[in-house]
C-alpha cells in the first residue's frame, strides 16, 4: 500500500546535531522528516502521516516487541552480538568476582555500589524484613502437598498486597522504599517455605546471623541442627548465581512488571505478575525444562537423535538461544567456569557429561550456527542447582528470588520517568466492521 524511502540526514543548527529520517508516502507523495534521537524514531511521530484528514495516521506493527524500545533505561546494558552484559556500566564478570548479591541489588536499584555505611544500612533493612506474617505461613499451608513451588510463590507474592495496603501509594518514594526492603527480604523466606511445604516439613524461620544466601540455604535445608552452617563454597556459588540473575533489561517479566506497575498497582501485585511471566518455559522456567530434557535424552549416544528431532521442529534445545544474545551468553560462561568448584564440593552431576556433549555437537551444527543459537544462562544453572540438592521444580523460584531486585529497579525507574504513562499498546484490527444481526 505504501512505500517509504528513508534517509538519515545530519544538520547543524546552533551547534546541535539533528538527525532525521526522511519518509516519502507513496500513497500521497507527501514527504515527512522525523527526528532521530538515541538511534530511534518516536512511533507517535509517524501518526502525522495520513492519507487524508480523517485518517487515523500511521502506526508501527511490532508483535513481540522485536524492534521497539518501550522505555529509556539506565540500569542494564546488553550487547547481544558481542555477549556483553553490564549492570549500571559494570561488567557482570567483575561484579560476580568482587561483589555480593546484596551489593549488586543495591547497584541496580540506586545506580552506584554502596559504600560501607550504605551497605550496612541496606543489609540491616533487608535483614529486618525477612520474616513473614504468621498468616502468610498459614495461607501457604493451604496449598496441596504437590503444588508447584512457583505457583505458591506467585500466589503468595500477590497475597502480600493484602498485608501491606499502604503499598498502594506507589508515587510516594518512602512507601516505595519500604516495599523494596520487604520484597527483597521476604522472597527467600517465601521460596523456602514453598519448598518445605512440598516435603511436609516444618518451615524454618530466618536466621539473621547468616548472609542472604546462607540464610536461604538454612531455611531450605536445616533439619535438626542447633545452628545450620551452610558450605561457604555453595553459599558463594549461590550468591554468584543470584548476581547473574539480578536483572536483564526489558525481558518478558521486567516488561510485565513495568506494564502492571504502569497502572499504579502495588508492587506485590506487579511482582506477582512478573513472577508469573518468569514461570513460562521460554523464560525462567527454561532451567527446569533443561533438566527434564537432559533426563529425557538419558545418555550421550542419544544426543544425535535428539538434535535431529530438534532440527525437524519436534521440540527445542532448551537452554539454547536468546532474543538478544546472538553469541555465548556471558552468564552461561561464568556458570560453566564456576561449576568445577561446586562439583568438587558436591560431586559431579552425571548429567554434566550429556550437557557438555550436547553443547559441543550443537555448536558445530549448521542449524544452530546459522541461527546464532548459543547456550544461555539456563543451560548450566540447573546442573549446579541440582548438585546443590535443589529439586528441579524449585529452579524457576531460584531465578525469581534475585530477579526481584531487577523487577523493583525497573518498576521504580518506570514510576519516576515523566515520559511513562499507563502501558496500552494499539492493535491492527482485522475483524468485521460493524454488521447487524
Ligand atoms: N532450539 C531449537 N531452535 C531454536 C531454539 C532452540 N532453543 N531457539 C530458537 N530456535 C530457532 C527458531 O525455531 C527459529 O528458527 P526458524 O528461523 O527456522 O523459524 C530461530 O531459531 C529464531 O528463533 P525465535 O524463536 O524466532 O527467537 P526468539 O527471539 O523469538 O526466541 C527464545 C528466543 C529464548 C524464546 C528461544 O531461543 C527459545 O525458545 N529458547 C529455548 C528456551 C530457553 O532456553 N529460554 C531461556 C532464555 S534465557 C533466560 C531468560 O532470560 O529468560
Amino acid at each position: 500500500m505504501e512505500q517509504m524511502t528513508a534517509k538519515t540526514e545530519k544538520k547543524n543548527g546552533e551547534g546541535v546535531k539533528l538527525e532525521t529520517l526522511k519518509i516519502t508516502d507513496s500513497r500521497t507523495g507527501k514527504q515527512y522528516e522525523i527526528p532521530i534521537q538515541n538511534d530511534t524514531v518516536k512511533a507517535i511521530d509517524l501518526r502525522q502521516i495520513k492519507v487524508n484528514a480523517d485518517d487515523f495516521g500511521l502506526m508501527t506493527y511490532d508483535p513481540a516487541f522485536m524492534n521497539t524500545a518501550s522505555c529509556k533505561s539506565k540500569i542494564t546494558f546488553i550487547d547481544g552480538d558481542k555477549g556483553i552484559l553490564l549492570y549500571r556500566g559494570y561488567p557482570i564478570d567483575q561484579l560476580a568476582e568482587k561483589h555480593t548479591y546484596l551489593e549488586v541489588a543495591y547497584l541496580t536499584l540506586y545506580g552506584e555500589l554502596p559504600n560501607k555505611e550504605q551497605h550496612t544500612e541496606w543489609s540491616e533493612h533487608i535483614r529486618l524484613h525477612t520474616f513473614v506474617h504468621e498468616n502468610v505461613k498459614r495461607l501457604m499451608e493451604g496449598f496441596r502437598y504437590d503444588a508447584h513451588p512457583m505457583g505458591i510463590f506467585v500466589s503468595t507474592l500477590a497475597a502480600l498486597s493484602t498485608f501491606y495496603p499502604e503499598a498502594k501509594q506507589v508515587l510516594d518514594p518512602e512507601t516505595r522504599q519500604k516495599q523494596i526492603w520487604r520484597l527483597i527480604g521476604k522472597v527467600p523466606t517465601i521460596a523456602a517455605f514453598a519448598y518445605r511445604h512440598s516435603l511436609g516439613m516444618p518451615y524454618v524461620y530466618p536466621d539473621n546471623d547468616l548472609s542472604y544466601t546462607e540464610n536461604f540455604l538454612s531455611m531450605m535445608f536445616r533439619v535438626a541442627e542447633m545452628k545450620y552452617k551452610p558450605s561457604p563454597v555453595l553459599a558463594k556459588a549461590l550468591d554468584v548465581l543470584f548476581i547473574l540473575h539480578a536483572d536483564h533489561e526489558q525481558n518478558c517479566s521486567a516488561n510485565t512488571m513495568r506494564s502492571i506497575g504502569s497502572s499504579q498497582a502495588d508492587p506485590y501485585c506487579s511482582a506477582a505478575g512478573a513472577a508469573a511471566a518468569l514461570y513460562g518455559p521460554l523464560h525462567g522456567g527454561a532451567n527446569e525444562a533443561v533438566l527434564r530434557m537432559l533426563d529425557e535424552i538419558g545418555s550421550k549416544d542419544k544426543i544425535p537423535a535428539f538434535i535431529k528431532e530438534v532440527k525437524e521442529g519436534k521440540g527445542k534445545l532448551m537452554g539454547f538461544g536468546h532474543r538478544i544474545y546472538k553469541n555465548y551468553d556471558p552468564r552461561a560462561k561464568i556458570i560453566k567456569q564456576m561449576a568445577d568448584a561446586v562439583f568438587e564440593e558436591t560431586g559431579k552431576n552425571p548429567k554434566l557429561e550429556i550437557a557438555l556433549e550436547l553443547e559441543r555437537i550443537a555448536l558445530q551444527d549448521d542449524y544452530f550456527v546459522k541461527r546464532k543459537l548459543y547456550p544461555n544462562v539456563d543451560f548450566y544453572s540447573g546442573l549446579i542447582y541440582q548438585a546443590m540438592k535443589f529439586p528441579v521444580d524449585m529452579f524457576p523460584v531460584l531465578f525469581a528470588i534475585p530477579r526481584m531486585s531487577g523487577w523493583l529497579a525497573q518498576w521504580q525507574e518506570m514510576l519516576t520517568d515523566p515520559e511513562q504513562k499507563i502501558a496500552r499498546p494499539r492493535q491492527v484490527y482485522l475483524g468485521y466492521q460493524k454488521r447487524n444481526l
